[in-house]
């Protein structure tokens, strides 16, 4: 089954076509991140104009990339024909499109888009909940059919990390899925974001803070003893699955002012609260995660979202996972953001198309929610 993805939940326009839930047969990616790098952070107004400027562009790519047979395709002479997205699609078995959660302006764009395609070309059209779609990087390009899903990764445990959500949840099948806790504030990748502001790095602020931190990371460990600031691991040791990150965004403000005030505030010092902050979020979501495997004796722990992308949090998942003989699934770091191709693949894995008069965005949309 093959089915057409789109992605518009942010700041990313993004479509893909995806083989039987696993592979990529095209993935598109168009970014507003350069707009919003300018003023530190996401104006939802400026992300649903980009939307707009970039959905069919994007989605006209996924189906070029593909190559994928159409029919009524009159105007071969001139590839970019808008003609490409009134022609049919005999290939194509279905779309899939984010509902929520997401900024609603940029939502509207990627849901009544897919809606008019659904109509269109008369295929079905499958609602995602973008979040447990993050999950499903794990599955992508990998040799695994429903089958050895159901039978070698599940039970699992999931954890969701990305600029808006920090969760974990049980998942003992597809569309078998429970909410066990999440952040009562900031999100991890929130965190970064923020502190990479106090730190006067760019936005996102997950990337800035790996790259400043890996800048310390190579002094040698007596340095780091000497000189080591101590961060909070906010509720690490409480027996709940529940995150709270906006105390540590506190404490980096407060380091920050300090170094100010002692005139101590310099590359050094940044490099140090960069590693250090890393150190700290990326501790709090290992243990969580792990103590949840060992509560639930699940077989596998599946990560997703943009934060999913930190190499720290990679191998320190990984580390664990080694030592407690649970197999641990990290997608490709490009896979971990915002992308079309886990919304494609969510659907072929949960398949359960909608009218597409009855589609409609939901920006507040909850993990728990069907
Ligand atoms: O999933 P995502 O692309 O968009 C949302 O659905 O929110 O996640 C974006 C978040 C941002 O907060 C960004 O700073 C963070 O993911 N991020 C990272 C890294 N790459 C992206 N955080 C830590 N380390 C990274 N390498
Ligand atoms: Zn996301």
């Amino acid at each position: 089954m093959t089915i057409l993805g789109i992605e518009t939940s942010c700041d990313e326009t993004a479509a893909a076509i995806v083989q039987d839930g696993t592979r990529i047969l095209s993935n598109v990616v168009a970014s507003s991140i350069q707009l919003h790098a300018k003023t530190g952070g996401i104006i939802p107004e400026i992300a649903a104009r980009e939307q707009i400027k970039c959905i069919l562009p994007v989605i006209k790519q996924a189906l070029k990339d593909t190559k994928i047979q159409r029919y009524k395709d009159t105007k071969k002479k001139n590839k970019n024909s808008p003609n490409i997205l009134v022609s049919q699609y005999p290939n194509i078995d279905a779309i899939a499109v984010t509902i929520g959660p997401g900024l609603i302006g940029s939502l509207l764009v990627g849901v009544e888009t897919a809606r008019t395609l659904s109509w269109l070309w008369n295929k079905p059209i499958v609602p995602v909940n973008h979040l447990k779609a993050h999950l499903y990087a794990n599955f992508l390009n990998q040799q695994l059919n429903k089958r050895t899903i159901e039978q070698s990764v599940f039970p699992a445990i999931g954890l969701i990390v990305s600029g808006g959500h920090t969760d974990l949840v049980l998942i003992k099948n597809h569309g078998d899925l429970k909410w066990l806790g999440g952040t009562r504030d900031d999100a991890a990748g929130e965190c970064f974001d923020k502190c990479a502001r106090l730190l006067g790095l760019g936005y996102p602020g997950g990337p800035a803070i790996e790259t400043c931190a890996s800048k310390f990371n190579n002094r040698t460990i007596e340095q780091l003893n000497n000189e080591a600031i101590k961060l909070p691991r906010p509720m690490i040791n409480q027996d709940n699955f529940d995150f709270s990150f906006s105390g540590l965004k506190t404490a980096v403000l407060n380091h920050v002012k300090h170094f100010k005030l002692m005139e101590q505030w310099n590359n050094r010092t940044r490099e140090q609260l960069a590693f250090q902050l890393q150190e700290a979020i990326t501790d709090v979501l290992v243990t969580k995660t792990l103590n949840a495997t060992q509560k639930f004796k699940v077989k596998s722990i599946l990560l997703g979202g943009g934060v999913a992308a930190n190499s720290l949090l990679r191998k320190k998942l990984n580390v664990k996972c080694q030592m407690s003989n649970v197999k641990c699934f990290v997608p490709s770091a490009q896979l971990c953001t915002d992308n079309a191709a886990v919304i494609a693949s969510y659907a072929y894995f949960n398949y359960k198309p909608v009218p597409w008069k009855k589609i409609k965005p939901n920006p507040g949309l909850v993990i728990s929610s069907p």
